[in-house]
């Protein structure tokens, strides 16, 4: 091993420092004070430095993501419990709260409290050792949890060392929630939708989900945040309230929540927890409650623990978002990309301030899982912001007379056959004219990579569509310039650039009119492949996925979703009604299969008469891949003798090359 120099080892501490103090910037406080550029540059030389010298710090900020999975969770104990909470519903409960705690210390002074918002997400613990995260766990049964070490680095805002205060204790387990904002927990369910995988309920199973993953590099993925609240085992230094202890959190850098309020006796935490109740609205994240702690340790220590929630805190929960009503009616309805997804229509309820009327169900199987029937009372929850959803059924209000909803055959706006790939959820209509998702089809078809229409944005794309002018590709070739006149912002000159645009654009390539038919699972690339593979259109028609799957790259997914888009009915007769409107499709990237070359490599020379002339004879087997020359020598593969053959034939046998007649030359021909 080299002898790392003095400079590297600090230049290295350096950047580490530096980048982790940007970090806390950027993630933390929301306030960088470099641009990307400057970080990302940062960050890249400290790459370098460290793969160069194989001198990695702990507290490195490479070290956050691409650490190898772990086969399973190993344990660890917690050396403080991680107590839970008891609820408190009312105001009632809360006040009941402050008497019992002012009881059990014998005291009628009002008490001081810390008013937090309670996250809605996964309790975890980070130990520190010398100012450094050595562990994180979840909280399992309070005593023993799960390390999730790798991935809680994951989360930029973690920090990895303890930085920015004078005091650093020598060992201190902080406990926080790592939770999802609103924004990333809809982004992974519609990208789990899409993929058909199941979602999740609500964004703390999301949170939940992602930490408590064997692959850490799903989790690094995933958006996710931590709020600091509280302190287990600690060695080397002595907090004296939970005010002072969210203090330090903050000066040493750590995420904590958003607000955190100190209240003197009840009635100014009743206050503040209404307060929250609005606040909470504007967060991009879900708070279910308010948490009241005892602001003094030494109280908090005198007031003890029952054996699941300690006695000196209490959570204040929010009347929950959920309400109880009656499915009327479950419809497909076809979204912008052709998923079709069942929406519950449901009698009219209030919910958490708002009238709920319809829910979606995300997709059929959800449907069948959860038991969902027309007619059935069912729990439905609005939490936050996020759209209303059903919880599950009340089955002890059925009647018998509940309908069973079917997935639909045909897809409810275009009437076009519905299908539904294997392995997959989603259910789909796949016609490219479906009214349903023809706004955002066009859109696709015009845009610049694929059949690239200059001045047809997605603007007049969509004033187009409502107009009614464009409701197909088709339409598109259609329009006149005294249609385009009468949008708004089009005057005489940019109608008439608009119609030359449209023209021009049917003059295009295989690739980019394929790309632009926007078949699901189809980009520019996989656009490409079937270009170089397919030489005219029409060979696409009713192709078969075990062709397909023959190309290189292509994928059985991708197979399956050309076959269904190229057996489709309504998309041929719209292709074949572009071909005769004037659409040509160019295909210069279409490669012509190597032809078969038997003779690739072998000499051929000619002696005598054959039953064909002779520059027939060499063109055959030139064309074969093999070359003629005049003279025989030991390059000469085979003399191809014919009738009278001359002194090459001597030659020939004097040096061992091999005779054939043209009887054998044809066979070799026919070999490939
Ligand atoms: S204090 C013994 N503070 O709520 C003290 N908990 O329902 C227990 N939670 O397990 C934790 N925000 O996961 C505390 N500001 C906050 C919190 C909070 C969310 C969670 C935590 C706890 C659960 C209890």
């Amino acid at each position: 091993m080299r002898e790392i120099p003095e400079e590297v080892k600090k230049e290295i501490e350096r950047l580490v420092k530096e980048i982790n103090y940007h970090n806390y910037r950027y993630y933390v406080l929301d306030s960088p004070v470099i641009s990307d550029e400057e970080y990302d540059m940062m960050l890249r030389k400290l790459k370098e430095l460290e793969e160069k010298w194989g001198y990695i710090l702990p507290d490195s900020p490479t070290q956050r993501v691409g650490a190898p999975p772990s086969e399973k969770f190993e344990k660890v104990e917690h050396r403080e419990p991680m107590l839970s909470l008891d609820n408190a519903f009312s105001i009632e409960e809360l006040i009941e709260f402050d008497a019992r705690v002012k009881r059990l210390l014998g005291t009628t002074n009002e008490i001081e409290y810390t008013v937090e918002p309670k996250y809605d997400g996964l309790a975890v613990e980070l130990s520190y050792k010398d100012g450094l995260l050595i562990k994180a766990s979840t909280r399992g049964d309070g005593y023993v949890g799960e390390d999730i070490t790798l991935n809680i680095k994951t989360i930029k805002s973690v920090p990895l060392r303890i930085e920015g205060v004078s005091v650093v204790p020598e060992e201190i387990d902080i406990r926080g929630e790592v939770y999802m904002n609103l924004d990333e927990f809809e982004r992974i369910n519609s990208e789990r939708q899409e993929k058909g995988e199941p979602i999740f309920a609500n964004p703390r199973n999301a949170a939940s989900g992602s930490v408590r993953q064997l692959d850490p590099s799903v989790t690094a993925k995933r958006k996710l945040y931590i709020a600091c609240y509280g302190v287990g085992y600690c060695r080397g230094m002595d907090f004296k309230t939970q005010y002072e202890f969210i203090q330090w959190l903050k000066e040493a850098r750590f995420p904590t929540p958003v607000v955190v309020k100190k209240a003197k006796g009840i009635n100014e935490v009743i206050r503040i927890v209404k307060e929250f109740e609005e606040a909470r609205k504007s967060y991009p994240f879900e708070t279910d409650g308010a948490v009241i702690k005892v602001n003094s340790f030494e109280l908090q220590r005198r007031l003890g623990a029952k054996t699941r929630e300690p006695r000196w805190a209490i959570a204040y929960k929010y009347p929950a978002h959920q309400g109880i009503t009656k499915v009327v009616e479950i419809l497909p309805s076809v979204g912008r990309t052709g998923v079709i997804t069942p929406v519950a229509i449901l009698e009219p309820v209030r919910i958490g301030g708002v009238t709920v009327s319809r829910s979606t169900l995300h997709n059929w199987d959800e449907v069948k899982r959860k038991d969902i029937r027309v007619g059935d009372y069912v729990v439905v929850e609005r939490a936050g912001e996020v759209i209303p959803h059903i919880i599950g059924v009340v089955k002890d209000r059925r009647t018998g007379t509940e309908i069973e909803p079917k997935m639909p055959d045909n897809c409810p706006v275009c009437g076009s056959k519905t299908v539904r790939e294997i392995g997959e959820v989603a259910l789909k209509c796949i016609n490219f004219n479906c009214p349903a998702q023809v706004e955002e089809r066009i859109k696709h078809f015009a845009s610049r990579r694929a059949m690239n229409i200059e001045g047809l944005g997605e603007k007049t794309v969509e004033l187009l569509h409502e107009k009614g002018l464009v409701k197909s590709f088709i339409d598109i070739y259609k329009l006149r310039q005294q249609d385009i006149l009468k949008l708004p912002g089009f005057a005489e000159l940019s109608s008439k650039k608009l119609i030359e645009a449209i023209e021009k654009s049917k003059k295009t390539t295989l690739s980019r009119f394929l790309y632009a038919l926007g078949i699901s699972q189809v980009g520019e690339y996989a656009a490409k492949l079937l270009a170089q593979n397919f030489k005219n259109i029409e060979d696409l028609y009713y192709v078969k996925i075990q062709k397909l799957i023959q190309i290189p790259q292509v994928g059985e997914k991708t197979a399956r979703a050309i076959e269904q888009f190229f057996s489709n009915e309504e998309n041929i007769k719209a292709i074949e009604e572009l071909k005769e409107m004037g659409l040509t499709l160019e295909n210069p990237e279409y490669m012509e299969k190597e032809k078969p070359a038997p003779l690739k490599g072998l000499t051929f020379v000619i002696t005598g008469t054959l039953p064909k002339p002779r520059d027939e004879v060499q063109a055959l087997i030139e064309q074969a891949g093999g070359k003629v020359s005049s003279a025989v020598s030991r390059a000469t593969n085979y003399l191809l003798v014919g009738e009278d053959p001359g002194s090459k034939l001597v030659k020939a046998r004097q040096l061992g090359v091999k005779t054939i007649s043209y009887e054998e030359l044809i066979k070799m021909l026919e070999k490939e």
